[in-house]
């Protein structure tokens, strides 16, 4: 049977087959070129980069051209705040902060309350609610070390941020007929008019700063590749209306602990959330992490494990084991049945834990941080 899988901004399923998805997406993949571009601003690869995490992009060669001619881009990415942060969650958003730091950029962030509002499944659940996880999830954001001179939090819902983003939702609004939103993300006549209008709103910070200074700016959105649609959609609204199309960078998924599919809020099981104690980090990857190796000790000493399916090793590969010498090591004792499953999960335990436990700190002292953070215009 084909590998069926499905990418909207509320829906990933199935295994993603990330070479057809950026054909399926007209999006272009993330070459060796481009990379050296880059590299050669930054000095250094970010490991992301490195191991081919951020995959694909849209414009990054213009982005780059307008960087070379002195004209400096801002960045901006957001959050759906639904419920507590994964650590998938924080792949794009750690991968900004090295871009804020490296191209020395302004952040947008965009908390959209809003939309977690308009698609929420269940009716009693009132907007207030989704406010009051954006300020916790803003804690995992600023944990993260970015700026607080350069970076701006938009919270959808809140009286100065709506006041100052419904002028440009409108106007981008006015330019998205019902037949495109419903060809991207697959509405149909039962999708209520919020749903459909809630585009315009997350495609309004990619143009604000520009809007705001009567200038046009750059702008670059490292972003999951879910998040692509949103933008797709709304890139000829942008040079209708005068500005530039921004440029995008995406973000392979961070499997969850499950054998597939992405790290999922909404599946708790398959999720290592940021303010997990050590303790339940390790039972869940002791007890639910997908694993490639052999029903028996015996036939794993003999026959290997396989990494390419360990979501452990996955999660070491993607962000958690930075040194390409060590993770060489893991794979390949690994597959030959050296180190064993056990071995394996204690190693990944460690490493997120340690993670964790400076995430966990630095998110209690950012609690005294937030009004920096919050845009007043
Ligand atoms: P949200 O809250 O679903 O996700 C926040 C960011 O995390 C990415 N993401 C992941 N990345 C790697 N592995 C995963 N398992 C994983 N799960 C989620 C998402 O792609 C996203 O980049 N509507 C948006 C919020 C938003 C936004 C934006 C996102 C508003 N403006 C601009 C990106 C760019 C949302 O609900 O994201």
């Amino acid at each position: 049977m084909a590998n069926e899988f499905k990418v909207t901004p509320w829906t990933v399923t199935g295994n993603v087959d990330y070479e057809k998805l950026t054909k399926e997406f007209g999006t272009e993949p993330l070459t060796d070129e481009i990379l050296n571009r880059i590299k050669r601003h930054t000095k250094e690869l970010h490991v992301l980069l490195r191991r081919k995490v951020f995959f694909s992009h849209r414009d990054m060669k213009w982005l780059l051209d307008e960087y070379e001619k002195g004209n400096k881009f801002f960045l901006y990415t957001g959050r759906g705040p639904s419920g507590p942060v994964h650590i998938g969650h924080l792949i794009p958003w750690i991968f900004t902060r090295w871009l804020q730091e490296k191209f020395d950029a302004e952040l947008w962030f965009q908390f959209t309350d809003d939309e977690k509002f308009l698609f929420r499944k269940k009716d009693e659940v009132g907007i207030g609610e989704y406010t009051k996880i954006a300020y916790e999830n803003a804690l995992d954001v600023i944990a993260l070390g970015f700026n607080p001179k350069k970076t701006h939090f938009l919270i959808d819902s809140l009286p100065e941020t709506a006041g100052m983003m419904y002028k440009e939702a409108i106007r981008i609004a006015d330019k998205i007929t019902a037949s495109t939103a419903k060809a991207a993300f697959g509405f149909d006549d039962s999708y209520s008019i919020g749903q459909f209008f809630y585009t315009a709103m997350q495609a309004v910070p990619a143009i604000l700063p520009s809007a705001l200074k009567g200038v046009n700016i750059p702008c670059l959105i490292p972003l999951g590749v879910d998040q692509d649609p949103h933008f797709r959609v709304a890139r000829d609204v942008y040079t209708k209306l005068g500005f530039y199309k921004p440029a995008l960078i995406h973000a392979k998924f961070m499997a969850g602990l499950l054998a597939d599919g992405k790290m999922s809020a909404s599946i708790p099981n398959s999720t290592i959330y940021t303010t997990d104690s050590p303790k339940e980090v390790e039972e869940k990857i002791k007890k639910h992490a997908f694993s490639g190796g052999r029903t028996s000790l015996e036939e794993h000493r003999k026959y290997g494990g396989n990494p390419d399916i360990d979501v452990c090793y996955q999660w070491l590969y993607n962000f958690f084991e930075p040194d390409d010498k060590k993770l060489a090591k893991i794979y390949d004792d690994y597959k030959s049945g050296k180190m064993l499953t056990s071995e394996l999960k204690d190693y990944t335990i460690a490493k997120i834990n340690a993670f964790l436990k400076e995430h966990q700190k630095k998110r209690e002292k950012a609690k005294s941080q937030i009004e920096k953070f919050l845009f007043k215009a």
